[in-house]
Formats: C-alpha cells, structure tokens, sequence
C-alpha cells in the first residue's frame, strides 16, 4: 500500500526523535511490503526562521493533501519573546484547527518493565490503563484574537465552546468506550465554569443512548489528584482543552516518562496528525540523549488510525516493549539496572527487534 506522510520536525528534539520515526516506518515498509513517501516540511520555530511565520500556506497544503501527519515538537527559548500570534506554538495551534482534528486522544499504558522507573509506588500504577480524550480546536486556547487583550494592568482571554463541539468530543469518548471497558470518567469544573456546567448536562444527556457505558463526572482538581493515587479505577477519560493538556502530562507519570506517551489528533474521517505528548525539550536538545518511544509509538497509532494496519502497528509495539524488557533505557527513564542508549540506539534497538521477529515469525 503507498501512503503519503508528511513529517513535520519542528524545534529542539523535534528533528532527533523525527529520525528515529523515518527509519521506523522505513523498516515497517520492508517488512510489510508497503511504500511510504515522506515529505518535510516546517512548522514552529524552525518556520518563523525560514519563512517568517510558524505555520506557511506550503506546510498547510501539504498537510491537506497528506494521508497523514506526523510532528515532532514545536517552541523554544529562542522565540519565547515573540507576540502569541507570532510564537511557534502558534503553528501546531494553527494546523490542528486547519484540519479540524477536534479528538487528542492521548493513551497511557505503562509497559510493565518500566514499573519501577516511575516515581509512584509499583502497587498504586500497576494495572493502569487509560485513554485521555482531549477536546483539541476550542476553549481558552482559541479565544477570539479581538477579545484577547493586554493593557499593561489587565489581561483578557476568553473561554468559548459551542454545544458541538462538545456534543462531538463527548460522543468519541462514549464511542471509545464502548470498545473499551465500557466506563467514561468526564472532568470539568462545573463547580465554577459555564462552559463546565454546559459540558456536564451534555455527557447526561448523551448517556442516555449509551446505556452500556458507566459514566462518572469528576471535578478536575479532584480528579489530578485521583490520577495518581488511584489510576486503576480509569478507563476512559474526556474533558476540554486545557484540562486535557494538564492532566495528560501528569498521567505520563504513571508510565515512567513524559517521553513515552504517544498521541493522536483525529477528526471523524480518520484524518490524523500524530504527535508525542512531551515538548522540544530544550534543555536536552542536540545531545542526541532524547527518548524516542513517544514519537515511534505515535508511528505505531497512525499505521493502527488512519491505515488501518493493525499487524503493522502491533509490531512496532512489540519491538518498543521488547526493548524495555531487555533493559535498554534513555536517561529520562529513572532506571538503575539495564543498558542506558542514546536516542540512536534506542531506535536501532526497535529496529532490530522488529527484524528478529518477521524472521523468526
Ligand atoms: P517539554 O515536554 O519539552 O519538557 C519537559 C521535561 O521533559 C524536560 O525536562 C525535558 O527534557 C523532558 N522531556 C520531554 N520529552 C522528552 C523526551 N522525549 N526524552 C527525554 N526527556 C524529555 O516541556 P517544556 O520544557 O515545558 O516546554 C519546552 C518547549 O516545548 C516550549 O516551547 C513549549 O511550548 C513546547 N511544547 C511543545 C509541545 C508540542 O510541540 N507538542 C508540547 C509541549 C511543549
Ligand atoms: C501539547 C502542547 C501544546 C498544547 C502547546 C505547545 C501549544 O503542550 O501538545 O500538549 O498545549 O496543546
Ligand atoms: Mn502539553
């Protein structure tokens, strides 16, 4: 099968984990018999210092026209100075809106070698498995520019939701419960938030269609501090915007590093643009120390989402867990026992475990 992907770096660690993502989907294809054209293209920081602006019409053309997208990471201290309009951030925002992927879903599974790399006792984190579904193009993120203000004294951002854009977030998650274990943890602050009050009564009303479904309403401070003393009792978890961001960085505990989770950001034809979780890193960036799970197991959920090449996907999950299991760790993983490697040998650990299973298969 050829597929057309384009692969958007960005900035600081952006590029390293990037080619440990080439070299993957690299292997899947001699592996599998499929071709994958990759095109690169700029986005964030390295497009303001090319083009003049984070996100070019050449990068947004490109992105349409792809079968799907895969980021590294955007932002650095260089460019923190800018005007919010101008920042690299501003780019990532900007092509998630272009495209309408409204859905982040952001999973968070430990591998069980790396029980021990996380800061929470083994007891409290083993068995966790949950998916964050995070509402993606509304909310503070995107308030209206005209009412974004600053005078010096004052600041203004403004929250917006229309009832569709959370009908349509809350119906994916009750969906992906449903092929899930058939629970749904909804998070807001209904306790002081319009648009949380208006969140809420949506989930009751759509439970209704979804019978099957055990839903739980959790107010979000409530529910950070559930998420790591009782992971287990999650399985699907939905809320807006930046309630999704917080509590998604805080669940990579739970896995060992921030450097390991992987994401989505779908719309409903399957479009998708794929992305760790973390950031550019820039204290680590160039050092070539940088974990490239993240962003290979973010490879692994476009070949599953938007291929639909489940085998394909399920062996690059197995060559990541492999690696675990043979000791093989970067240095955010706080591991003492096993092998530390470099953000290179990481990958070429993945590639030779994907390797010795197709032949040994
Ligand atoms: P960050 O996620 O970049 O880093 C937080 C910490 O985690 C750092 O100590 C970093 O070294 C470590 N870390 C993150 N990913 C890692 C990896 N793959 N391997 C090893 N260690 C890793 O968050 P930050 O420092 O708050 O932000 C830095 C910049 O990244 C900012 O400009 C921010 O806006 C941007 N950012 C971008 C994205 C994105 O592009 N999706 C996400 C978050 C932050
Ligand atoms: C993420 C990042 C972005 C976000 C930033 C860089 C705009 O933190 O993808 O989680 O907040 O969505
Ligand atoms: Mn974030």
């Amino acid at each position: 099968m050829n597929k057309q992907i384009v692969l958007l770096p960005g900035d600081g660690i952006g590029s390293e984990i990037m080619e440990s993502a080439e070299k993957v989907l690299d292997a899947v294809a001699g592996e599998f018999g499929h071709s994958f054209t990759l095109q690169e293209h700029a986005i964030g920081g390295a497009a303001i210092d090319q083009y003049d602006t984070p996100l070019p019409e050449t990068t947004i053309e490109a992105c349409q026209k792809a079968d799907a997208i895969l980021l590294g990471a955007v932002g650095g201290p260089k460019w923190d100075a800018l005007p919010a309009d101008k920042r690299p951030e501003k780019g990532l925002l900007g092509i998630r809106k272009e495209l309408g992927l409204f859905a982040n879903l952001r999973p968070v599974k430990g591998f069980p070698s790396l029980l021990h790399a996380s800061p929470l006792k083994e007891h409290i984190i083993d068995g966790s498995d949950i998916l964050i579904i995070r509402e993606l193009t509304g909310g503070l993120y995107f308030g209206k520019p005209s009412e974004r203000q600053n005078n010096g004294n004052a600041v203004v951002d403004t929250l917006h939701y229309h009832r569709d854009e959370m009908e349509r977030i809350i119906d994916k998650a009750f969906q992906s419960a449903r092929l899930r274990h058939h629970h749904l943890t909804s998070v807001d602050k209904a306790n002081v938030l319009e648009s949380s009050r208006m969140w809420r009564e949506i989930v009751e009303e759509k439970s209704k269609a979804y019978p099957d479904v055990v839903v739980e309403h959790l107010l979000v401070d409530a529910a950070a501090m559930k998420l790591i003393t009782q992971p287990d009792q999650f399985d699907v978890m939905v809320t807006e915007n930046m309630f999704g961001d917080i509590l998604s960085d805080e669940a990579s505990v739970l896995t060992g590093s921030l450097g390991m989770l992987p994401s989505a950001s779908v719309r409903s034809d399957g479009v998708g643009l794929y992305e760790p979780v973390h950031g550019s890193a820039p204290d680590i960036a160039g050092e070539g120390i940088a974990n490239p799970l993240g962003t290979i197991l973010s490879v692994a959920l476009m070949l599953r989402h938007s291929f639909q090449m489940e085998a394909e996907a399920a062996a690059v999950e197995r060559a990541v867990r492999e690696c675990l299991e043979q000791g093989y760790y970067t240095s955010d993983l706080h591991i003492t026992d096993g092998q530390l490697v470099s953000t290179a040998q990481m990958t070429e650990a993945v590639l030779e475990n994907m390797t010795v299973k197709s032949v040994s298969d």
